[in-house]
């Protein structure tokens, strides 16, 4: 079994953007900027936020971060996106989510200019993914950032079933359509499941690559694997645990104890998907700054 070490990939991956930002920088004679807006309180929303700014200053672009009250209205909200959708230095735009329910977040998704939306939600940059047209749009950064580990794991792909569990249009939609692109890294037959698919067990024993994008710790057991197949968990769950200073610990969607050894490589929790997201919102974001300077 060969463990799939996100945190490495991730901390190569941001030593090579830091090179790169570097060379682009010197090209365009400014800074890659990533503003990034909270609004609200939520805990897990501002250490997420943290390490996107923490990781954007390592790799030497700009990051600003637009803390607004749980009050704000949908209206100041879409106020701001406007003023940094017209801000020269700003490249790419995140409104963090959970937003407050009073806020609808298709609206903000809509806001955003498709140019500068580094977390790939809007239509625009859905639709051409959709359509293959991979260089001329964000991709959503979770499942860019399984391609990435499957590419550089050198991970066969190709004509295998790869079956993901979960629809949410950030991680399972464009996972699944990903994994269905004519790329070295995907290329496979594709089966989506979700809370409605009958027999769930059955189809998850015929994935070769199976994609657990769920939000329930545990769910996927050993029964429901293929021996020897790869196994990457997209769910982070928080699990009491008195014993930890936090009061909890955080676990995926799959029983990694039972499970891991029976595949041919799977992804840990912590340490596994997680890191790749926001190596990707950086190359996302660098990705932006390049081609609004035409390089
Ligand atoms: N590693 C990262 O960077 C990262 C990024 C994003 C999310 N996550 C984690 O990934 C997990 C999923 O996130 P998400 O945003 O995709 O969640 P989500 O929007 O809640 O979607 C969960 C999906 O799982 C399906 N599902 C739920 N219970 C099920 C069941 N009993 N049987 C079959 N399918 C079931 C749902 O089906 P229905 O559509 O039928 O309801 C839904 O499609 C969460 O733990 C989240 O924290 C991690």
């Amino acid at each position: 079994m060969m463990l799939i070490d996100g945190k490495k990939v991730s901390t190569d991956l941001k030593n090579e953007l830091k090179t790169r930002v570097e060379e682009l920088k010197a090209k365009a004679g400014c800074v890659p900027g990533l503003t990034v807006i909270i609004v609200g309180e939520d805990p897990a929303s501002q250490v997420y936020v943290r390490n996107k700014a923490k990781s954007c200053k390592e790799t030497g672009m700009n990051s600003t971060v637009i803390e607004l009250p749980a009050e704000t209205s949908q209206k100041e909200l879409l106020g701001k996106i406007e003023a940094l959708n017209q801000d020269p230095d700003v490249h790419g735009i995140l409104v963090q989510q959970p937003l407050p329910s009073h806020i609808e977040e298709y609206a903000v998704t809509m806001a955003i200019d498709p140019s500068k939306d580094v977390d790939g939600f809007h239509p625009e940059n859905v639709g051409q993914m959709v359509l293959g047209n991979l260089d001329k749009c964000f991709i959503s950064c979770t499942p860019f950032g399984i391609l990435e580990l499957l590419r550089r794991y050198d991970i066969e792909t190709r004509g295998k079933h790869c079956v993901v569990v979960g629809r949410s249009n950030i991680v399972g939609k464009p996972m699944a359509n990903l994994m269905l692109q004519k790329l070295r890294e995907t290329n496979c037959t594709v089966t989506v499941c979700h809370s409605a698919t009958q027999n769930m067990p059955e189809l998850t024993r015929q994935a070769d690559i199976l994609i657990a994008a769920i939000g329930r710790a545990n769910f996927i057991t050993r029964e429901m694997v293929k021996p020897g197949a790869v196994v990457i968990d997209v769910g982070i769950n928080r699990i009491e645990d008195p014993s930890r200073k936090s009061g909890f610990r955080l676990a995926g969607d799959v029983d990694f104890d039972n499970v891991a050894k029976m595949t041919s490589a799977i992804t840990p929790v912590p340490g596994g998907v997680g890191p790749m997201t926001i190596a990707m919102l950086l190359k996302n974001t660098l990705q932006s700054f390049a081609r609004s300077h035409n390089l």
